[in-house]
This record gives C-alpha cells, structure tokens and sequence, in this order.
C-alpha cells in the first residue's frame, strides 16, 4: 500500500490507534516497515540508528508482537499504519516496581506528522497502562528530540533525571532525558 513518502491523504485524515493482538496482515506489516524505514532515515530517535534490512525489521516487529511483556500500539492515518508506541511490562519476578511501566518506541512517521498522532498514542498508550493495573509510566528520550520532550511535557511527564553518556549517534555522544508521569493517583497516597 505505501511507497514511501508518496501517501496521498484525504483533507481530514482519519487517526485511529489499535493494540496489536495477533500477526498483522502481509500490507500491515509492509506499512509498519516502510513507516518505521522512514523514521529512522530521517532521524530515528527510537534506537535504530541505521537501516536494517527489511527481513530483520519483519522479524523485530514480529518478536515484539509475541513477546507477553510488550504491548504494540500502532497508529493508522487513513488506514495506513504510520506510527508505534510500545509498553513494556516489568518481568513479574520485579514485585518491588510493578506498578510502573516503561514507555519505548513512539514514533510516527514523517509523512504523518502534526496530525495529532503522536498524541493519540500517547494517550491510548495512558488508557491500556492504567486498564493494566499500572499507576506511573516511565520513559527516556535524547535530548535532541525536542518534538518529543515537547509532546512528553504537553501530557504532563515530569524530566527528573539526565544522563550524559546516554546514545551515540555517527559517532556523537548524545545526553538522553528521563521521564514520568503518576496515571493513577494511588501511587502518592
Ligand atoms: C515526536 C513525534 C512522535 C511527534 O509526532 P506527531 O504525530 O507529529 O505529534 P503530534 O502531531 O501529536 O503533536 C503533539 C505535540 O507534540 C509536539 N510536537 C510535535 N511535533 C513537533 C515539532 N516539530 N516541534 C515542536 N513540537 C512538536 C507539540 O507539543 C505538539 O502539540 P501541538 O500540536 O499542540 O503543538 C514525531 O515527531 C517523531 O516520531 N519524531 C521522531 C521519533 C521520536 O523522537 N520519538 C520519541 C522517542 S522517545
């Protein structure tokens, strides 16, 4: 279905965000791998660095679909699959802090951008957090992606920590931001 950055959207895109539950069709998963190319071409910001090849992408998004402590959220804009948002649940040894999970792999593609995706996400990534039980997400971010620290604040993340050694890209050490926000207020009293 997409080429690229060659999507072709109606006047008022549609934004919908959908937990991933089984194997995603042959397209879908096509779109999550052409979406997820895109974002790390131009900058990535969500570990890749670099273009894998499109067998080991299959297999990566395949893995996180299978594994129990991960929850894909993927966003579609008028149908196509253009972003992710990932939960990771702590391993359930971990009794001391399982009531925080961790926020991992938001992006939405360039062609998507500034329709409001990324914030549906996130919000939809709040709703199936609290539904699951947890009371604090957490997340961390390079220091570079100033439209995500300004996405993450916007929804009420609190900075409390800064790590200066915290991704290299092309050789550059880049600081990274640590973030949370308290879902449930359970967690404070
Ligand atoms: C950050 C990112 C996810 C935003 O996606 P998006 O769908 O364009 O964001 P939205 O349209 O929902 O915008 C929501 C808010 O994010 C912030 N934002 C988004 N793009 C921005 C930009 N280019 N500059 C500054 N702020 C920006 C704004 O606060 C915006 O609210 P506003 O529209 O009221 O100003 C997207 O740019 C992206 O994928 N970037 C690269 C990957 C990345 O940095 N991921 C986070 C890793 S932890």
């Amino acid at each position: 279905m997409s080429d690229g950055n060659a999507i072709k959207l109606s006047d008022k895109p549609e934004v919908v965000i959908e937990k991933v539950t089984g194997e995603l069709s042959v397209n879908d998963m096509n779109d999550l791998c052409d979406a997820t190319d895109a974002a790390i071409a131009s900058g990535g910001g969500f570990g890749w660095v670099k273009l894998p090849a499109r067998d080991i992408m299959e297999r990566y998004w395949h893995g996180i679909i299978t594994i129990p402590t991960r929850t894909l959220l993927v966003s579609r804009l008028d149908g196509v699959i253009c972003g992710t948002a990932i939960l990771i649940a702590p391993p359930k040894n971990n009794e001391a802090q399982n009531f925080a999970v961790q926020l991992t792999s938001l992006f939405v593609t360039p062609w998507a951008r500034r329709y409001g995706v990324a914030s549906k996400l996130l919000e939809k990534a709040e709703e199936i957090a609290i539904e699951d039980g947890f009371s604090v997400i957490n997340l961390d971010v390079r220091e570079t992606q100033k439209a995500a620290i300004s996405l993450y604040e916007a929804r009420g993340f609190k900075e409390f920590g800064r790590n200066p050694y915290y991704a290299r890209v092309e050789g550059k050490i880049i600081a990274g931001l640590y973030y949370t926000k308290i879902i449930n207020p359970e967690i404070v009293v």
